[in-house]
């Protein structure tokens, strides 16, 4: 009989709750001397020494003014790869900090991954915050944000969970930028991370999981400041699983406001997202993912009927 405890089945995701630990500059000068790369799901990324840099802004950018967002040329500037498995284009936290923020405000990804979203906010002089579960990512993170620039603002990483931000300061947090695992549809430690978020196969777990970060982002976040997800769903055993209509149910019930529900379009999908291969089944190949910009409400707002109703209390 399927057992449905997390306990019971997922030991390695329910038992991480450690404390985060902060990765000193000796920290990471040690790990580089010492390696040339870190591997992550069996693909090897190197780390470099010195960065050559021929360009730090992409060209001709413009902020995004619909709720349509599409990148085919996903963006290289500065340090800026696209080779950690699942990182998001360099456009999307670059819009959301210009949008959402000024200079020298305080912005966290909790599963910060290879280290994009502080990559631009080392570039647009925003103090900033990375998590991540992984040791090998925030090494990845570190390396890319070892290169000069004319703004030098403090940026921290650690090793954490983010279903537990405890050296994060309640109400600190200017901006949440993140980009979660999509349930097990990448994973990213090949279950060797406990905690490790894309290693929960059953989406209900998944989902309960998600509520925890929501609850730790809620609690960082400054009142009236925004908190945005890049989410995406998925299909399995031939139907559609819709993994961002829960993740956004989870936020709203924590207390978020919806602000904006952008459509990103996709450009490289991996057979990984879209095991039931659409000319085979009839199926549409699923080529969008949602970015969720929630607002924190201000303490005393006056929330609208429809926020208050009592489908959220459910
Ligand atoms: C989609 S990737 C983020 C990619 C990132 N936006 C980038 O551009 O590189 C998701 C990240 O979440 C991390 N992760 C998984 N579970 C986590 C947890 N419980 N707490 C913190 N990070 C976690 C993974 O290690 C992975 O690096």
């Amino acid at each position: 009989m399927k057992q449905n405890s997390l306990n019971l089945i997922d030991p390695l995701i329910n038992s991480n709750y450690e404390s985060m630990r902060e990765i000193t500059d000796e920290e990471y000068k040690k790990f580089i001397s010492e390696h040339q790369f870190v591997v992550i799901e069996n693909t090897k990324v190197p780390l470099i020494q010195n960065h050559i840099i021929t360009q730090f802004e992409p060209e001709n950018f413009k902020l995004e003014t619909t709720t349509v967002w599409s990148f085919p040329d996903r963006g290289d500037w500065a340090t800026h790869k696209g080779d950690y498995r699942a990182n998001w284009s360099p456009y999307i936290p670059r819009n959301l900090i210009l949008r959402y923020t000024d200079e020298s405000d305080l912005v966290l990804d909790q599963m910060v991954g290879s280290g994009t979203t502080l990559i631009e906010c080392k570039l647009l002089n925003r103090r900033g915050i990375g998590v991540d579960i992984n040791l090998d990512a925030i090494m990845i993170t570190r390396n890319r944000l070892d290169f000069n620039y004319k703004y030098n603002p403090a940026i921290k990483t650690y090793v954490g969970d983010a279903r537990n931000l405890d050296l994060i300061e309640t109400e600190s947090v200017d901006l949440i930028a993140t980009h979660p695992p999509y349930a097990s549809i990448i994973k990213f430690t090949n279950n060797r991370i406990k905690g490790d978020l894309s290693c929960v196969r059953n989406i209900d777990d998944f989902i309960q999981e998600m509520h925890k970060v929501a609850k730790e982002s809620y609690r960082v976040l400054k009142p009236g400041k925004h908190c945005c997800i890049l989410i995406g769903d998925t299909r399995k055993r031939k139907h559609f699983v819709p993994i961002t209509a829960r993740v956004l149910e989870v936020f709203l019930r924590i207390g978020f406001i919806l602000r904006e529900d952008i459509i990103k379009l996709q450009w490289k999908m991996k057979s990984t997202r879209e095991k039931w291969r659409s000319s085979k089944y009839d199926f549409l190949l699923l080529a969008h993912e949602h970015l969720y910009v929630f607002r924190k409400p201000e303490k005393n707002e006056r929330l609208t009927p429809y926020k208050n109703s009592k489908i959220w209390k459910l």
